[in-house]
């Protein structure tokens, strides 16, 4: 991070992997379950990395970012301990902040059609990917899917950003009325092919997108979400079968090739305690 904390630290050597402590600028209640926290502060990120989120005498959980010039943003789902903590702070209060960390999505030479398939807050790096694409001259589209029409994010912030958005709810309360995979099929039923497809969201859904993808000989790549503990690469416990690839480093995006090396995608992935749990 570069001149980030607004926390006293500015100008003092530290280590890559100490959390910085940094006040949150704004809070946008999003939907029932997700609130988006706004910073002042420059990450240097690009689109599919990640930061460590820290609050003191709670936890540290990883999380997507949004960055725009001189400003990020990341958008949690309230699911649990550090998550549930957080929907409890207010502009001024402040966290901690290690990172960026991972690899990112990558543009393809050619310009052209991409595909963006989201699912809740899968679309936190995939808007931070499409306006990125857009600026620099791709057509992006944001097929966003959601159980309800509430719970569709970035709705309004993309059409601000003049970025084409599809819907699909579970519940057919907005858009089509199905899975997201089910719209991405009816999309490229209208003879469209891609030059690649980028997809973050619950991994079921994600493994629903590849397979549409591998039978369509589509190019992808996928935000693999594991375990993480250190987001460094040290401690392990984000590692996939059998490769062992480490999803903080190696990940969390990964190309649809190297996705068919990784056997437990779609089928399970490992708690804390690092004991196997299905989908
Ligand atoms: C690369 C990456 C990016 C993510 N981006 C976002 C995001 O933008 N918004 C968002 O709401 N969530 C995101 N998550 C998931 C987020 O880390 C978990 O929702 C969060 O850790 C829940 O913590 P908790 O203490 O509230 O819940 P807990 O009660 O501790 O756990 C609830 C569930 O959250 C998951 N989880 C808990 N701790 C971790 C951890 N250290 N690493 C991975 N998963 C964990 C597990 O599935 C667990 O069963 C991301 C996860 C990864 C790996
Ligand atoms: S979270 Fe520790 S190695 Fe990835």
């Amino acid at each position: 991070m570069d001149n980030c904390c607004g926390g006293g630290c500015c100008g003092e050597e530290r280590e890559e992997s100490l959390p910085v402590l940094i006040p949150i600028k704004k809070v946008i209640t999003e939907s029932p379950r997700v609130k988006s926290y706004l910073f002042d502060a420059n990450l240097n990120a690009s689109p599919g990395q990640f930061i460590m989120l820290w609050i003191p005498g709670v936890g540290e959980r990883p999380v997507a970012i949004y960055e725009e010039e001189g400003s990020f943003r990341i958008s949690v789902a309230n699911i649990g301990k550090v998550s549930g903590e957080l929907h409890k702070f207010k502009a001024g209060d402040r966290v901690g902040i290690r990172g960026p960390y991972g690899t990112s999505f990558t543009l393809p030479r050619a310009k052209g059609d991409l595909v963006m398939v989201a699912g809740g807050y899968g679309i936190v790096p995939l808007a931070y990917l499409a306006i990125e694409a857009q600026k620099r001259g791709y057509n992006p589209t944001i097929l966003n899917g959601a159980r309800t029409a509430k719970e569709a994010l970035y709705q309004d912030f993309l059409k601000k950003k003049k970025i084409k958005m599809l819907i699909s709810t579970d519940d057919g309360s907005q858009g089509k009325k199905g899975y997201v995979h089910q719209l991405l099929l009816e999309y490229l039923s209208k003879n469209r092919k891609p030059k690649m497809l980028y997809t973050c969201g619950p991994e079921i859904m994600e493994y629903n997108v590849a397979k549409v993808c591998w039978a369509k000989k589509i190019p992808l790549q996928v935000s693999v979400e594991r375990y993480m503990k250190c987001g460094i690469g040290v401690c392990g416990s984000c590692s996939v079968d059998p490769t062992g690839w480490r999803m903080c480093m190696e990940g969390p995006i990964v190309s649809g090739e190297d996705l068919k090396k990784i056997t437990e995608f779609g089928k399970y992935h490992r708690s804390a305690s690092g004991m196997p749990h299905n989908f």
